[in-house]
């Protein structure tokens, strides 16, 4: 179908909740996705930094289908291996003892609070709930997630938004203590922000909300929905400042491209759920499991969080030379492959336009390029970007 003809069907089947480019994909491979044009584009969204393996990574699409022709889904009533194995692969390389499988990163952070709130009610009692989130977060569109997303445009009109949540001043501890009372169950933290501008959480800060938790008795929570599975140069980010939470989400790459969520936690706080407590349908089915076994052992036999690292250095000191050479280019942020290049001008144009130059990337809070690229991207993709960059810049007129 040509692109025209997919719009336009689109537009009359589809609600109208995204606002989408004149593009859709046919094949992907590694970094590089095909449109129906038959246009080649560089993929630096890597669907929202999910495809960290890159496109159609074969391992992941053998075990697909191996799994798809044995047995697909069955209910969590029964047992299921590849769950057992995925979530012995999460708690050998990570804080945890167990995991909870689900299928999307907001239900992964419903998961997370649901867990706190419950681990909080059965040693406290009911009063125990509040959740602290942090300016610039972003954990989600269900309502409870919402109610810890920092963003008053994606609650509008939802209202009304769950309570007993409250936020705090990202990075700083002040802020954090003068919310914190004998009702807070946990606290919430993206150790990289991404939607909020890919801003790494400062590890004095962390070290301080650790040691505030530990006082009160308040469960640390990571979202590494985003920041997590190898991006920022470690397997999971919190692996950078030495703290470890006693609750974490993932979702997005755990799966290579299939969708799968989970929920992470030390034994203590895992064990607040017991049967019934709570549930989901596909979460961990065999197909879903099969794919995040396949993606993890990838990402574990290539190191890959290795390659972040040394492709993400590659990569930040190319961009910091943008910020030398343009005065409206403020500053590079975040880790590994989880970058940003913040400008003082508002980032869609530039998106439209790397876009016509078959270059995909994105921009968040407004003004900051984010870049999420696949993490086995090579030097020579990273060219390619910072040129067409760089010939998009040439161009721009600041007053
Ligand atoms: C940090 C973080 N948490 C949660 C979510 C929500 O994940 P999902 O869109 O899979 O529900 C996202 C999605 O962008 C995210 O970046």
């Amino acid at each position: 179908m040509k692109i025209e003809e997919i719009v336009t069907l689109g537009e009359q089947y589809l609600m109208n909740n995204y606002k989408r480019l004149p593009v859709s994909f046919v094949e992907g491979k590694g970094c590089y996705v095909t449109d129906t044009e038959n246009k080649t584009f560089l993929d630096f969204i890597g669907g929202i930094a999910v495809n960290n393996l890159g496109h159609s990574p074969k391992a992941v699409v053998e075990a697909i289908k191996a799994q798809a022709e044995k047995l697909m889904h069955v209910s969590n009533v029964f047992w299921i291996e590849s769950q057992i194995a995925l979530a012995k692969i999460l708690v050998d390389h990570s804080f945890a003892d167990k995991a909870f499988f689900c299928n999307s990163g907001a239900e992964a952070n419903e998961g997370a609070i649901k867990l706190a709130r419950k681990y909080a009610y059965k040693k406290y009692g009911v009063n125990k709930y509040e959740i602290i989130a942090m300016s610039g977060s972003f954990h989600g569109r269900t309502l409870g997630t919402l109610a810890t997303t920092d963003n008053k445009k994606y609650q509008e009109g939802y209202g009304p938004i769950p309570e007993g949540f409250k936020f705090a001043t990202f990075n700083d501890i002040e802020s954090i203590k003068q919310l914190v009372n004998e009702n807070t169950c946990g606290i919430l933290i993206e150790p990289v922000q991404g939607e909020g501008g890919v801003t790494p959480v400062d590890k004095q800060f962390l070290m301080e909300v650790k040691e505030l938790c530990l006082e009160k008795d308040i469960l640390l929570i990571f979202d590494e929905i985003q920041c997590g599975i190898g991006r920022t140069g470690k397997l999971f980010a919190y692996q950078h400042f030495g703290i470890e939470p006693d609750i974490m989400s993932l979702a997005k790459a755990l799966g290579g491209g299939f969708p799968i969520g989970a929920v992470v936690a030390k034994e203590e706080v895992a064990t607040a759920w017991q049967p019934g407590d709570h549930g989901t349908t596909f979460g961990g089915n065999p197909l879903a499991c099969a794919s995040g076994v396949a993606t993890m052992k990838s990402i574990l036999d290539e190191k890959l969080w290795e390659k972040a690292e040394e492709m993400g250095k590659y990569f930040t000191k190319k961009l910091q030379v943008f910020v030398e050479t343009y005065p409206w280019v403020k500053q590079v942020k975040g880790m590994g492959l989880m970058l940003g290049l913040e400008l003082e001008i508002e980032g869609a144009s530039i998106v439209e336009k790397a876009f016509q130059q078959g270059v995909l990337i994105n921009c968040t809070a407004g003004k900051v390029l984010r870049f999420v690229p696949p993490l086995i991207v090579e030097k020579d993709d990273i060219d390619l970007l910072i040129d067409t960059l760089d010939g998009i810049f040439i161009e721009i007129e600041v007053e």
